[in-house]
């Protein structure tokens, strides 16, 4: 639905009057897998297609909320916010708006519509992007915008990992709420610096791919990924002063893995590390143009995530593999979470149909069923349109 369309919907649930518009995008992350909750570089970009919120303020202390995606339509009362299951979708404004009120923010009575383009469960951040535009929704509507972007960025975070429970790292809703057009963001988790970069990536582009199993992050392995590197960083900081695994530099962890009795903490651990110092190189490689090794940097990320970190699976070990095999294609991994959900890959532009047609036949022929395949720029973070 384009925005008219979706304002005729908007009247007929609410009515006539003012309608305000707000635009939330989803996100892929280039470099810098599972270790923002280590305090790690990491490397996202903001993505052309988001999540839609229009809205009209209340005069009660109403919140309506309705999608074009699902059904379900939920009522809250502001005074009242609590978790429930069968509000499915709802839960995560619904946390946001508890959050927000809990840290002194203003806010009054609502009438939203929210729709949108993310395919969910790929990984895309449908979650995130609903977050921060709801932040960002409240800010504005009874709050004159004041917020710091990055103090929603932290709430909407806060949201999801303690109203729906979700136990993510910051990169999410940082990338979603500080995208930039046509720029990606590093982003040092440990202490929020941020840097941003052009995405200049000459004859490439940059195509999304998702393996179409689904991939739902808390009933996955996350936390446990979590739970590892947590156990690993209480061994480390025995024999080194560090705050967070990524601290360390490839040369420390050498020296310190023997300590790591457990492969499997071992291996976590030495993903990070490795992952991190792999983000900064690849940052200066995009910076400097240098797309090839850009690339095999993407590759190694792919490999440590599958063999090291084990968040892969057959799934987005296969469409890497059968993408790295295609003319044309100088690099890909899987992106996000894993388990399931998207990978990308650097195509030669006028190479991207013969790509999609020939990785989407192999693929298929594998696992059983098609990918999904989506091209897009990089886009702007959430924002009114006006
Ligand atoms: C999910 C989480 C993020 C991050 C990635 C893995 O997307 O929400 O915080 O940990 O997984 O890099």
């Amino acid at each position: 639905m384009n925005i008219h369309e979706l304002k005729q919907e908007f009247k007929k649930l609410y009515g006539e009057g003012e309608i305000r518009v707000f635009h939330s995008p989803g996100r892929v992350n280039l470099i810098g897998e599972h270790i923002d909750y280590n305090g790690g570089y990491v490397f996202p970009c903001a993505l052309e297609f988001g999540t839609y919120g229009l809205v009209r303020a209340r005069e009660d202390k109403k919140v309506n909320l309705a999608s074009t995606n699902f059904d379900l339509k939920v009522s809250v009362d502001l005074d009242n916010i609590s978790y429930k299951e069968e509000d499915d979708w709802a839960n995560y404004p619904k946390g946001v708006m508890k959050v927000m009120m809990d840290e002194g923010f203003s806010i009054g009575g609502m009438d939203i519509l929210i729709s949108g383009n993310i395919p969910n469960g790929a990984g895309l951040s449908s979650s995130a992007s609903l977050e921060v535009l709801t932040a960002v929704i409240v800010d504005t509507l009874f709050n004159e915008g004041i917020a710091d972007r990055v103090a929603l960025v932290k709430l909407s975070q806060k949201a999801e990992n303690t109203f729906v429970g979700v136990n993510c790292g910051i990169m999410d809703q940082f990338a979603v709420g500080m995208g930039r057009k046509n720029e990606a963001i590093l982003l040092d988790c440990g202490s929020l610096k941020y840097n941003y970069a052009k995405v200049e990536l000459g004859e490439y582009t940059l195509v999304i791919m998702n393996t179409n199993k689904r991939r739902a992050l808390n009933e996955s392995k996350y936390n446990e990924r979590r739970a590892e590197c947590d156990e690993a960083l209480e061994i480390l900081k025995k024999e080194k002063s560090i705050n967070a695994l990524c601290d360390l530099t490839t040369e420390e962890f050498d020296k310190l893995e023997a300590l790591l009795e457990k492969e499997n903490v071992r291996n976590r651990a030495k993903h990070a590390v490795y992952e991190n110092e792999r983000t900064k190189t690849a940052y200066d490689r995009l910076n400097e143009g240098r797309l090839l090794e850009f690339g095999k940097l993407l590759v190694e990320s792919h490999n440590s995530l599958r063999d090291l970190y084990e968040v892969t699976g057959k799934e987005l070990d296969t469409i890497v593999e059968e993408s790295l095999k295609v003319q044309g294609c100088i690099g890909a991994r899987m992106t996000g979470a894993g388990f399931g959900g998207c990978a990308i890959a650097l195509v030669k532009k006028d190479e991207v149909n013969n790509f999609i047609n020939i990785v989407k036949e192999n693929y298929a022929k594998i696992i059983g069923y098609e990918p999904s395949f989506y091209l897009s720029g990089v886009g702007q973070g959430t924002e009114e349109i006006r």
